[in-house]
């Protein structure tokens, strides 16, 4: 296999970057599922809030409103005034479900983002029908773990909580031949019956603007953040070029002086013989290994005299040998 030439430190800048996406994406995923998290606790708080009002409403059974004329009423009545005036006095009643459909129009005028509505898969009042995600929800909270479900609609965040039918509500939502005769009335006797105690009654719905967290991502990375993932990176990179690209270049320098014989000194100064740093130990076996090449090398040099001196010594007395036959 070809290895690649590249050096330690590009490679390791390119594994950073790759690094970093992998991190980036997986902030990003952290980040939508925090942002999810708090768009669901936003239509959470909404859902308490209209839930509290209509318990506060139900808690006289309905609230009287004093008024001139209403077209949103359940039943009214009329007095005459103490002080011999003319003019009698209105007084409109308003049960919780309607009184919070009252709250969730003003809301829905307001500068509120979050909008809210009750609705039901059989609506007493037809302005209260369901839109596709509320049909939708109103089919799924039933199976849904805590009667809760959501879902992103056209760059809203939908969110929709069951709302149960207690004892309390058969009396206007059960059998319509039982049904108060104000009731009656105003919504006739064809919708918003039949139910039972337990029955789904419907959802309360809230609809929350979303961002896009992608559109947005600079309202969440500013430069303190860049900073903070550049500074990561070049103490990566720091400790890369130091700790190892620096010695591992020391060492390559000794070997090749090791490989032409020439005796430059290798620094081990302050390196423990324990240590646990490799590139240490490295270092320490390779100044040790320089140290026996060294020593083989002096006793080859000795040896290689020796053997000429001997050499020599043969020589002579092969010479003088001969001389010596050539005299007799
Ligand atoms: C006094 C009679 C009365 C009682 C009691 C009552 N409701 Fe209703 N409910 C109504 C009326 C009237 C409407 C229509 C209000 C409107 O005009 O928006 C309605 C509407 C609703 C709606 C909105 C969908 C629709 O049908 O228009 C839901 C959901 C609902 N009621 C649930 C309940 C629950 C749950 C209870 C018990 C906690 C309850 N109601 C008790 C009279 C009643």
């Amino acid at each position: 296999m070809k290895k690649s030439k590249m050096s330690i430190a590009s490679r390791f800048a390119a594994l950073l970057l790759v690094i970093i996406a992998l991190n980036g994406y997986a902030y990003y995923l952290i980040l939508q599922n925090i942002y999810l998290q708090e768009l669901k606790a936003q239509a959470q708080t909404v859902v308490g809030n209209v839930e509290a009002f209509g318990t506060w409403v139900a808690q006289g059974g309905r609230v009287w409103v004093k008024g001139k004329s209403s077209d949103s009423f359940l039943s009214q009545e009329s007095f005459a005034q103490l002080n011999d005036s003319q003019e009698q006095v209105h007084f409109f009643s308003k049960n919780p479900a309607l009184a919070q459909r009252e709250f969730s129009e003003v809301v829905a005028k307001s500068t509120s983002p979050a909008k809210f509505r009750m609705t039901s898969q059989n609506v007493m009042n037809p302005v209260n029908a369901p839109d596709a995600f509320e049909i939708t929800a109103l089919s799924k909270v039933g199976f849904f773990s805590g009667g809760e479900y959501a879902d992103f609609v056209g760059g809203d965040y939908r969110y929709a909580k069951a709302v149960y039918h207690k004892e309390s509500c058969i009396a206007c939502h059960g059998d319509a031949s039982k049904a108060p005769a104000d009731v009656i009335n105003r919504y006739g006797s064809q919708h918003g019956f039949g139910f039972k105690t337990g029955d789904l009654a419907g959802i309360i719905s809230v609809t929350i603007p979303a961002r896009k967290l992608y559109e947005s991502i600079w309202s969440f990375v500013g430069i303190k953040e860049i900073v903070l993932i550049l500074t990561s990176m070049v103490l990566a990179l720091w400790f890369v070029r130091s700790e190892l690209i620096a010695p591992i270049k020391r060492l390559t320098q000794a070997a090749h002086d090791i490989s032409t014989g020439k005796d430059m000194p290798i620094d081990t100064e302050g390196m423990d013989v324990n240590t646990k740093n490799e590139l240490h130990q490295l270092t320490l076996a390779i100044s040790r290994m320089k140290n026996s090449t060294n020593l083989a090398i002096k006793k080859m040099r000795e040896a290689k005299t020796a053997a000429v001196d001997i050499l020599a010594k043969a020589k002579v007395a092969v010479a003088k040998a001969r001389d010596d036959s050539q005299d007799k």
